[in-house]
């Protein structure tokens, strides 16, 4: 089977611009790839590829822009139907609105319709990978991980955990936690594009007796990540205060299990003290930054410039429902607000920071920076086809980019799921609303 060019504005950040990387863009860009297992086989200026591999299937976006899938590192299956609840936050919007909808997940065919849903809209913003926080029910994270086999995304996920303060029917024993987890991962880490993360939901809900459990399953599955919440409201962090007496910060309550490490993903991370942020930075573990959820919900503005100097990664995460929706553009462009409303204290982000939050450091943080996250020769195919609809306002302040860097600060101030015309994963398609068909170039 021949290779396949593809032909399009292409945008990708291999190196990070926050250590001197710049965005490489291609004006007239090709990127030559296997269409049998999804690997990136060249990247460059069209024309020449087309001399280099002259029987290469063409596919032709040469109209549209061309970025690597999204990286969402922090979104929540069951929570699609609560985004823009408002005037709440964060333990009320939990208590009211949040954990009432968790609750109708113990339905394994409502879980399933809503799964089908969720992992349709991720596609459809252009997200190729996620880390997806899980049902309570270990019925709907079952039907979760069929459905996300099925969808052809990158998905890690887990079951989530609690045994206080939720509500009754989403509590469970730490036992039984341990026993349910290990038959999850059993059954899907590993398993085609999926993998499986330990999903503690945060020590507000969690007693000592879980958290030891998740960090026994931690040690005994290498490859396994683990998710939780961290720093996110300023009641949420006093009333953890009061549950863990002896632990001296929130950071702690999770230390003691041995839950920060590099493959501990820690969602918000807001309100965060200057000991806790070196204690992340030397175990390498990452955060998920959420910043339309943290305005949303009214937790705070994240302290990036701190983040950095105490070298703490960090990638993007939509936090579907507290979030306002899956594009990772538009959290793009919350971030930049959040720095700019900052002043001196923010970090000043362009274009090409938001491109390599959206995509390769989301990808570092999963775990998968040598698989996706840029085009570099030898990672997989998995991008995302932008092409605004005609009348639209992006089209039009396109039509009068005089860079790329500034079409790309206009995409992520303005494309979001109407402008997202396909999707691809390993080469292959997911959802071709627009999608060209191959045709031998
Ligand atoms: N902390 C515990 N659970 C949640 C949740 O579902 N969303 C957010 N944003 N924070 C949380
Ligand atoms: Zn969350």
């Amino acid at each position: 089977m021949p290779p396949t060019l593809l032909r399009a504005h292409l945008l990708h950040t291999p190196d990070s611009p926050f250590a001197g990387g710049a965005l490489q863009a291609f004006d007239r860009g090709g990127l030559v790839f296997d269409d049998r297992d999804g690997t990136i086989l060249a990247l460059g200026d069209a024309d020449t590829l087309a001399a280099d591999y002259p029987g290469a299937d063409t596919l032709d976006y040469r109209d549209a822009f061309v970025l690597p899938g999204f990286v969402d590192t922090h979104v929540h299956y069951p929570q699609v139907p609560i985004v823009g609840a408002m005037g709440l936050e964060l333990l009320d919007w939990l208590r009211e609105r949040t954990l009432p909808e968790e609750a109708r997940y113990a339905d394994v065919a409502y879980a399933r319709d809503a799964a089908r849903t969720f992992l349709r809209l991720l596609a459809g913003n252009g997200t190729t990978t996620a880390l997806v926080f899980g049902a309570h029910f270990a019925d709907a994270q079952q039907v979760f991980f069929e459905e996300a086999e099925a969808s052809g995304l990158r998905i890690t996920s887990g079951l989530n955990l609690a045994d206080r303060n939720l509500r009754p029917e989403l509590e469970d024993t730490p036992d039984h936690h341990y026993q349910l987890s290990e038959t999850l991962i059993r059954r899907w880490h590993g398993r085609g594009r999926l993998r499986y993360a330990l999903t503690p939901r945060f020590s507000l809900s969690c007693s000592d007796g879980v958290l030891e459990a998740v960090g026994a399953l931690l040690r005994a599955h290498p490859g396994v990540l683990m998710q939780t919440h961290l720093n996110e409201s300023l009641a949420e962090i006093r009333t953890v205060a009061e549950l863990f007496p002896e632990a001296i910060d929130y950071l702690a309550t999770y230390e003691r299990h041995g839950l920060v490490t590099p493959r501990s993903v820690f969602a918000h991370n807001v309100h965060v003290t200057d000991s806790e942020l070196a204690r992340l930075g030397e175990a390498r573990a990452p955060i998920a930054h959420c910043p339309s959820s943290n305005m949303f919900i009214g937790s705070g503005l994240f302290a990036m410039k701190r983040h950095l100097s105490a070298r703490v990664r960090f990638g993007l995460g939509s936090d579907v429902g507290g979030g306002t929706g899956f594009s990772l553009f538009k959290e793009g462009l919350m971030a930049y607000q959040t720095q700019m409303l900052l002043r001196e204290d923010g970090y000043p982000l362009g274009p090409a920071h938001l491109l390599y939050l959206a995509t390769r450091a989301g990808a570092d943080a999963l775990g998968l920076g040598d698989e996706v996250g840029d085009f570099r020769v030898g990672k997989q195919a998995d991008f995302v086809v932008v092409r605004p609809p005609a009348q639209s306002t992006l089209a039009t302040t396109l039509r009068h980019s005089p860079s790329a860097e500034a079409s790309l600060g206009a995409l992520f101030t303005l494309a979001r799921e109407e402008s997202v015309a396909a999707v691809y994963v390993g080469g292959r398609p997911l959802s071709g609303r627009e999608r060209q068909d191959k045709s031998i170039g």
